[in-house]
């Protein structure tokens, strides 16, 4: 919530900049760098002492990163990410504003700066999909109040209360004719029983992990039994699905997430560092598909076919040194497929570069 306050703070800031036009360059510029204090906080280096401070003393990312730090639950983080990138780059374009020598650079920069805040902060989109902070707090238990009765994300609602699984937040379900806080992020309505039931943008995604959980945990009872299996991680992909990869990766993702997958607007998706935040946050095989399948790529989410999803996920774990095998990495995944937590592998298929990488043929 302090994030979103910030940000708001600072969107305020860049509108009342655009607007100062009359009032002459000493006006916008004290704004933009109140807008600028609003994101960096009291103690970064970019902070100016002599502008207003609309935010609060973190600033956006200061308390972003606290959010980072000690929230380590898989939902939410991918979406921090992003809100992070934008707010830096918001950052880095009201400093080019500011250093702007005419009143249209100035502007063009501030309009630039934003655009990103509005991301950061999150928007609608043709998909109906709110992102930014507004959409991690709308659709994760951080838009739950603290009081609130939780019940079961994956199962129907009895009575009122909201609907939670693994830190998404899938239903909100209210007394008929009780009027709901307008938090945002509800994709559709269903009147049951007496109840009014809103389903957030996170409940399809919720849906899929509670049944593939459900049936993970259902084939999991008789491999117990013959647990003397080693836990050497299983081939999950071909040589041949993950050569297909690569020409996807390059024409779908690459921009984004820079031709070595080391991040240019987005996080990095292969190497030692993500392979850490990836352990960090419990994501699995099953996870990351999730997120690629249903995310990606961020600007067109589900546009790929099955085939070229299956075959970009074969390139990401070459990519991470998964070792190859002769089983294809499934478009249809069945239960209890890529249940390990993905990592650092003990034995990497190839020889990784300095970041933890292994190159792809
Ligand atoms: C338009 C930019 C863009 C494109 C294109 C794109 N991504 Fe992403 N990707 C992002 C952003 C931004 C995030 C951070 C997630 C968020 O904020 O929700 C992300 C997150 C991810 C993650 C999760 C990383 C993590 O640390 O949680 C994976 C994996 C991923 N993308 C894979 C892909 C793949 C595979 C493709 C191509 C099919 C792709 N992306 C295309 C922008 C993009």
């Amino acid at each position: 919530m302090a994030v979103l306050h910030d940000i708001r703070a600072a969107i305020a800031a860049v509108l009342a900049a655009e607007n100062g036009t009359s009032s002459g360059p000493a006006d916008y510029i004290t704004a933009a760098h109140s807008a600028v204090d609003a994101l960096v906080g009291r103690n970064d280096p970019a902070f100016d002492a002599r502008s207003p401070d609309p935010g609060d003393a973190r600033g956006a990312l200061g308390q972003l990163n606290d959010l980072l730090d000690h929230e380590a639950t898989p939902p939410f983080v991918p979406a921090l990410h992003g809100v992070q990138i934008n707010l830096l780059a918001a950052v880095a374009s009201l400093q080019d504003a500011l250093k702007a020598r005419s009143l249209d650079g100035f502007q063009e920069n501030a309009s630039d700066a934003l655009e990103n805040l509005e991301i950061a902060q999150g928007r609608s989109s043709q998909y109906d999909v709110l992102g930014g902070i507004a959409g991690a707090i709308a659709n994760t238990r951080l838009g739950v109040p603290d009081d609130a009765r939780i019940a079961d994300g994956c199962a129907a609602p009895h009575r009122p209360g909201f609907g939670v699984s693994h830190g998404w937040l899938a239903w909100r379900a209210v007394k008929r004719g009780h009027t709901p806080v307008a938090t945002g992020g509800y994709a559709s309505v269903k009147m049951e029983n007496d109840m009014m039931i809103l389903y957030t943008t996170a409940a399809p995604m919720v849906q899929q992990h509670c049944t593939r959980h459900a049936d993970a945990k259902a084939a999991a009872a008789p491999a117990l039994i013959k647990a003397a299996v080693p836990a050497a991680t299983t081939p999950l992909y071909t040589t041949a699905q993950a050569a297909r990869g690569k020409a996807v990766y390059a024409a779908n993702c690459a921009s984004c997430h820079g031709t070595n997958l080391q991040g240019v607007a987005a996080p990095a998706i292969a190497g030692s560092a993500f392979l850490k935040t990836a352990t960090t946050n419990k994501y699995t095989v099953s996870i990351l598909d999730t997120i690629v399948t249903q995310n990606m790529p961020f600007n067109n989410p589900a546009s790929l076919k099955p085939g070229q999803y299956a075959d970009v996920m074969a390139y990401l774990l070459a990519s991470n040194c998964y070792p190859a095998g002769k089983m294809a990495f499934p478009s249809d995944p069945k239960p209890g497929f890529g249940t390990a937590i993905v990592g650092v592998q003990a034995h990497p298929a190839g020889t990784p570069d300095a970041k933890g990488v292994c190159p792809v043929k």
